[in-house]
C-alpha cells in the first residue's frame, strides 16, 4: 500500500520523505489555509520534494472554471494530480483531463456508487473519506471494502486512495482490505512506528550495554 502524506507542511513532508514513507502528497484548500502559504508556490515546492503524485485541488465548481484552474496547476509539474470534487462537472473535468494524460484525484467520495462513477470517468484516484464518514455514524471502512469489491469485479484501474484517515486502525484496515493508497496527516504516520515493547526493548538493551562498559568505535 502506498503512503501519501495529507499536508501542505513542506518541512514535515521533507522529514518523512527521508524515511522512505512518502509515495505522494495530498493537499486541499483547508490544508493550504493552515500552511498559510501561496497555493501554487507550495504545490511547486512539494513537487520538488517528491516524484510521487501531488494532489492540488481546483476550487471552481463549473466545468469551464475547473478546466481553467486545472490548466494552471497541471503546468506546475508532471507529477501534479488535479483534484476535483465528486460532482457531474467534476466528473466531466476528470474525463477531459485523464483523456489528456493528466492524473486526476476525485475527492469527497462518500458512497460506493460515487466511486463507480469516478472509475467510469477514468479517475486515476478515488478518495473516499473514512474519518468524516465515521463522524456521522457510518462505517468508513465498509465503504472501502465495497469499493474494492466493485473495482475488482470490473477490473477498474482507478486507485483507491483512503482519505480522512484519523488513526492507526484506519491504516491497518485499509491495508487488510487492499486499498491501493492511504493518505494521512504526518502525526498519524509517525504514530504507526510506536510500540511500547519496542520502546521498553530499547531501554533494556541500552541498560545492559552500559554495564558492558564498551563503546562502538
Ligand atoms: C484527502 O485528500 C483530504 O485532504 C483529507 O484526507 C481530508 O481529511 P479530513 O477529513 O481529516 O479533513
Amino acid at each position: 500500500m502506498k503512503f501519501f502524506v495529507d499536508t501542505a507542511d513542506t518541512a514535515e513532508i521533507r522529514d518523512l520523505a527521508a524515511s522512505g514513507l512518502v509515495d505522494g502528497v495530498t493537499t486541499n484548500p483547508s490544508l493550504i489555509h493552515k500552511a498559510g502559504r501561496d497555493f501554487l508556490e507550495v504545490v511547486k515546492e512539494i513537487c520538488e520534494i517528491t516524484d510521487g503524485p501531488v494532489s492540488a485541488e481546483v476550487v471552481a465548481l463549473d466545468f469551464d472554471g475547473m478546466m481553467r484552474e486545472a490548466e494552471i496547476v497541471r503546468k506546475i509539474a508532471d507529477n501534479v494530480a488535479v483534484k476535483v470534487p465528486l460532482t457531474i462537472d467534476g466528473l466531466k473535468a476528470c474525463k477531459a483531463l485523464t483523456d489528456d494524460g493528466t492524473m486526476v484525484n476525485v475527492t469527497l467520495c462518500f458512497s460506493a456508487n460515487q466511486a463507480l462513477l469516478a472509475a467510469k470517468a477514468g479517475a486515476t484516484f478515488i478518495s473516499p473519506f473514512v474519518g468524516r464518514h465515521d463522524d456521522i455514524g457510518f462505517d468508513g471502512m465498509q465503504l472501502i471494502s465495497d469499493i474494492r469489491l466493485i473495482y475488482d469485479n470490473y477490473d477498474f484501474e482507478t486507485e483507491i486512495l483512503v482519505a480522512s484517515v484519523r488513526h492507526a486502525v484506519h491504516v491497518l484496515e485499509s491495508a487488510k482490505i487492499g486499498a491501493d493508497v492511504m493518505t494521512a496527516p504526518p502525526a498519524v504516520i509517525r504514530q504507526l512506528v510506536k510500540h511500547p515493547l519496542t520502546e521498553n526493548g530499547i531501554k533494556g538493551f541500552l541498560a545492559d550495554w552500559e554495564k558492558t562498559g564498551q563503546k562502538i568505535g
